[in-house]
């Protein structure tokens, strides 16, 4: 099949009023990601081309916030109803004479089995439209199947429907597949004469039988799947929904998740075979983790990429960042934006780093600040360390060659060069580079004044009694 004979026209204009909130209802967020994220993605990997997507409330802001998607933008500057919003993108689809996949923004857990099913059914059957329907319990505001055995006569809106019609439990999911040419040219008869003063995408149904054509229904297999969300439970229970599937696929895959219930992982996550995640883990964005890690509870991670064989422990937080195979983090371990570690690394607890590149088997294991900081191979950095890398108006950096070792509650000054295979005394404060294999030390020396603590102590005493 030629690759324009399927396009995808997603819906996503109406306020979402029941959301309760200032931001378009679509870009409300189901495990990571902006809820019409998942159509588009099955718009996406069905093939279709192009993926529209019709705006209105909020156009801008989403717009913006789906600008790398791949999807082309039509706008829908008044809401009038699901069949305006087709029409809309009627220009936008030009001579468009293919398959045309219907999708809501707001129903983001149907399976890509489900679609693909309902587009080979419309083709093989040449029907001029095919409905996604379900079988719900409470069928409450969602337009109504009407049949005649097994023909599909038209659908029923809630606040259009007679008593005996309410009563049916097959239900509009919203999501069809029509053949373009006929849905273009019966839009262009559709009123607005119902009980909203809308035109309705759904009266294409009764018109298509009215001309002749086939009108054909497709039952999803699983209610759930057409689940709409209108307001914030629906948008937490569909978040559950979607975070089991997702964690049900890994575990297939091979990964542990201890407590699946607790663990946040985004679509967008890749995590290889034996790893072991604990409950309350949160990985989100362009992450991906390899193989036999280890993942302590509540450790999240956002946009890295993690080798093989890593311990991420309890409570460390990894942003931006890029781990090496057999690396040791945390606990409470903070790694910000910019961090490289080359591998068999160790950041110990309380360690935060940003924009710190350390080679192979360089360490700190304890209370440490590098910001800023190029560090060589088996480095070790002693216990409070801290880059000081910003003088109030700019960053500089500390670069530290091969072999260092570095005493504790060191300070290094930036921008400064540490040669390789020095010795850093502890509680220096280096503010000159320092030459390969020498001795820094930069502290005050001690002096013991005998007798001192003892007569400081009797004096007290006296005063006391
Ligand atoms: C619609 C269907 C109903 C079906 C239900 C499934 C119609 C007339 N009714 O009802 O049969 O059971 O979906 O959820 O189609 N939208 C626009 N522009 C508009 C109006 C809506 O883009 O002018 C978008 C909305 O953002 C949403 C989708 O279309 O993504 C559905 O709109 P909504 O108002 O929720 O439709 P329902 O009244 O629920
Ligand atoms: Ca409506």
């Amino acid at each position: 099949m030629a690759e324009n004979q399927r396009a995808a026209v997603i819906l996503a204009a109406g306020q979402g009023t029941r959301m309760k909130s200032e931001h378009p209802k679509v870009l409300h967020e189901v495990a990571g990601m902006p809820m019409v994220y998942y159509p588009l993605q099955r718009a996406r990997e069905l093939g279709c081309a192009p993926r529209l997507l019709v705006v209105g409330h909020g156009a801008a802001h989403v717009e913006a916030s789906l600008s790398a998607s791949g999807a082309g933008f039509v706008r829908q500057e008044q809401q009038l109803g699901t069949g305006h919003a087709l029409r809309c993108a009627a220009a936008a689809l030009g001579s468009f004479r293919g398959t045309l996949l219907l999708l809501c923004g707001d129903v983001p857990l149907l399976r890509l089995e489900t679609l693909e099913r309902l587009l080979a059914y419309h083709e093989a059957e040449a029907a001029a439209v095919t409905v996604l329907t379900a079988e719900v319990a409470d069928p409450y505001g969602y337009g109504r199947i009407v049949r005649d055995g097994v023909e599909v006569l038209r659908i029923v809106e809630e606040k259009d429907a007679s008593a005996k019609e309410k009563a049916l439990r097959e239900i509009n999911t919203g999501i069809y597949a029509f053949a373009a040419p006929f849905v273009f040219s019966a839009l262009e008869v559709v009123g607005c004469d119902n009980a909203q003063g809308e035109y309705y995408l759904t009266d294409v149904l009764a018109i298509a039988r009215q001309r002749g054509e086939r009108v054909r229904a497709l039952a999803a297999t699983d209610a759930e799947e057409a689940q709409g969300i209108n307001d914030r439970v629906q948008l937490a229970a569909a978040g559950v929904a979607m975070r089991r599937r997702i964690n049900e696929e890994l575990m297939r895959s091979g990964v542990t998740l201890v407590d699946p219930a607790t663990t946040h992982i985004d679509p967008t996550v890749t995590i290889g075979a034996d790893s072991v995640i604990a409950p309350g883990v949160y990985l989100h964005g362009l992450t991906s983790i390899g193989r036999n890690c280890c993942i302590e509870p509540g450790v999240m991670v956002h946009d890295c990429t993690i080798g093989d064989g890593v311990h991420l422990k309890a409570g460390s937080v990894l942003e931006g960042s890029r781990v090496g195979d057999a690396c040791s983090i945390g606990p409470m371990a903070h790694l910000r934006p910019g961090t490289v570690l080359a591998g068999h690394n160790k950041l110990g607890n309380f360690v935060e780093t940003k924009k710190a590149v350390l080679a192979e088997r360089a360490q700190a294991s304890h209370l440490t600040y590098l910001g800023d900081a190029e560090i060589g191979r088996n480095v070790n950095i002693g216990c409070g360390t801290i880059t000081c890398n910003y003088d109030g108006v700019s960053k500089h950096r500390t670069i530290i060659g091969d072999d260092v070792f570095v005493g504790s509650d060191v300070q290094f000054v930036a921008p400064v060069q540490i040669g390789h295979g020095s010795l850093i005394g502890a509680g220096s404060t280096i503010v000159k580079d320092v030459p390969p294999d020498a001795l820094a030390i930069a502290r005050s020396e001690q002096k013991n004044i005998a007798g001192w603590a003892a007569r400081k102590r009797s004096k007290i005493n006296k005063r006391e009694e």
